[in-house]
């Protein structure tokens, strides 16, 4: 063939497809028109045709700890929803509890998670409750479900156990010293004591040698995931060599505590002989219902995911928060101290009215996922924030993003009133409740979190005995909350305290 006669061809595909595109574009818009649709306001792109100026900033947002920030400050400029362009496709930012709904609950199956996540995710973990809709995610989700049952997670020794490594670290003489990174260490302990069955020793510094390297791994390969996510359609520009390698590490080391719950599995098989230290934990759990070991390989590593910095971060912003507000600080004293020396129990926690008030306002403006999205996974409609009145129903063809920035959808000051930014926990008392969809840190709909009790029943835990034993806890740091948002967000900026022990007398016992 000659030159020129691939140049027409070439040129000939591209004009084919702009005008398949073309098509495809009005065809949509007759269709939303039909249904009295309206697009929603959009973003003012630099880049109008694929958005790739928004992309740029969104990242640069990210790196700086801005991002939350970022995404109050569109709603503050275009309204409660708007229309960005990432990549040439269409994202739909919305806080409007009716929006929510239509995408969030239980019926909303036009929406889901699989076409954004499964391609981007699956080298590192594969299928699970985080990357599948339908069939395979209720697959996952019956498999986890019953670990999550009371009877699973109401035992408070292992945390107890390594409270106490922290607290022998923390200076009594009144010096500052940062809680987050100690919470933070300790949840790695916790997290892997509850998914493979054996705390990897990072409190304690006394990891196994095949633990060595996993976590730097086990952030790489998380990280990998983010950056292909945030590139999208350009992922293939990332190379990769780097990140399926941290995914085998992450792999060969989920495979060694697969193989120990298999032959726990044939025990059980044979001998029928009950263990209740494993039964607790998620892999031998799943271990009697499935053998199959990539499945139990995917479902125990997307626990990690699920559960890396949630509740040691909802811990530290909980003190961080009781550290700036003394008048709380006392009152919830008070309340420990009514159960004296009984022991601090699901059911004991549960009933203290201040203590849990204090952990859901601290959700309501630090909530650990600030933003979520889902996607259109056939045609289908928004019912409002159209028009140039933001009150048209939207039409969302197939792949069209929604995002929800809970962070901003809590502090709507129409919702929670002019004092939206205060941390005010007795907003909640009297089983106040807020109207549906207005308030999420847990997800909501059929993907709602499976671990919302324990993660506020141990965050419970932790604050109460803190309180047991110091008399008092000051901040020592007066910078301004700085959201590090990756998949979840933390303080950037940690929690500096410093601690005043109860003298022995008072102290409650454990
Ligand atoms: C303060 C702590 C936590 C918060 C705020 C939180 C929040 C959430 C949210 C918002 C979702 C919904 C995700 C989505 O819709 O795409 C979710 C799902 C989930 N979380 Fe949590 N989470 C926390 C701790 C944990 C922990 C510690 C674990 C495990 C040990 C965990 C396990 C799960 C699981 C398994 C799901 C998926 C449920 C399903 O799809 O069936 N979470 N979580
Ligand atoms: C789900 O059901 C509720 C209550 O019946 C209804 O109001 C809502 O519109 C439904 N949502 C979807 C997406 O079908
Ligand atoms: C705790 O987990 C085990 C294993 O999945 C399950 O058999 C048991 O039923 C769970 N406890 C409850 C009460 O659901
Ligand atoms: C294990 O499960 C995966 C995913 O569901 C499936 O593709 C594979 O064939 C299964 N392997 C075995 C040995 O059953």
């Amino acid at each position: 063939m000659t030159h020129p006669t691939l140049l027409s061809l070439f040129i000939g595909f591209v004009a084919s497809w702009l005008a398949y595109r073309v098509y495809l574009a009005r065809a949509l818009q007759w269709k939303a028109k039909r249904q009295g649709c309206q697009p929603a306001r959009r973003y003012k792109h630099m880049d109008p045709i694929f958005g790739l100026d928004d992309f740029l900033k969104v990242g640069r947002a990210f790196t700086k700890n801005q991002r939350l920030n970022q995404l109050q400050q569109r709603h503050d400029t275009y309204g409660s929803t708007y229309e960005t362009l990432s990549f040439g496709s269409s994202c739909i930012n919305s806080i409007v509890p009716d929006n929510v709904r239509t995408v969030w609950s239980k019926n909303a199956t036009d929406w889901g998670i699989q076409p954004l996540r499964l391609p981007t995710m699956h080298p590192f973990c594969g299928t699970g409750f985080i990357t599948t809709d339908g069939e395979e995610w209720k697959r996952s989700h019956d498999l986890l479900k019953p670990s999550f049952h009371r009877s699973n997670i109401s035992d408070f020794t292992t945390l107890e156990t390594h409270f106490q490594i922290i607290l022998q670290q923390i200076p009594e003489d009144g010096s500052k010293f940062n809680l987050q990174p100690w919470i933070i260490k300790l949840y790695l302990d916790m997290n892997t004591h509850f998914l493979f069955g054996e705390p990897i020793g990072m409190l304690s510094g006394s990891a196994p040698a095949h633990a060595d390297g996993f976590l730097d791994a086990f952030q790489a390969g998380f990280n990998g995931c983010g950056m292909r996510f945030a590139l999208g359609p350009l992922s293939f520009l990332m190379p990769t060599s780097g990140w399926l390698k941290a995914c085998r590490k992450v792999h060969d080391f989920a495979d060694i505590y697969v193989d120990r719950a298999l032959e726990y599995r044939q025990k059980q098989k044979g001998a029928g002989d009950h263990n209740t230290r494993t039964q607790r934990t998620l892999l031998y759990n799943m271990a009697l219902q499935t053998d199959n070991r990539t499945v139990l390989r995917d479902q125990i590593i997307q626990g990690m995911m699920a559960s890396t910095d949630t509740t040691a971060s909802l811990i530290s912003m909980v003190v961080w928060n009781l550290a700036r507000h003394a008048d709380i600080l006392s009152q919830l004293r008070a309340e420990i101290q009514s159960i004296g020396t009984r022991s601090l129990d699901f059911d004991r926690l549960g009933r203290m009215k201040l203590l849990q008030n204090v952990i859901t306002e601290t959700l309501r403006l630090y909530p650990v996922f600030p933003q979520n999205n889902r996607v259109a996974l056939r045609d289908t409609i928004l019912p409002t924030g159209g028009g140039s009145t933001g009150t048209y129903p939207i039409f969302a063809p197939a792949g069209t993003v929604f995002g929800t920035a809970f962070s901003t959808l809590h502090r709507d000051k129409q919702i929670w009133g002019a004092d939206a930014e205060l941390f005010r926990p007795s907003r909640w008392e009297n089983g106040f409740q807020p109207p549906p969809f207005t308030f999420m840190p847990f997800g909501g709909g059929l993907r709602q979190c499976l671990a919302q009790q324990k993660a506020t029943m141990e965050t419970s835990y932790i604050v109460a005995r803190l309180l047991q034993e110091f008399e008092d806890i000051k901040s020592e740091d007066d910078r301004m909350y700085k959201g590090q948002f990756a998949l979840t967000a933390k303080n950037a900026n940690g929690c500096w305290i410093s601690v005043t022990p109860t003298s022995s007398a008072e102290a409650g016992l454990p």
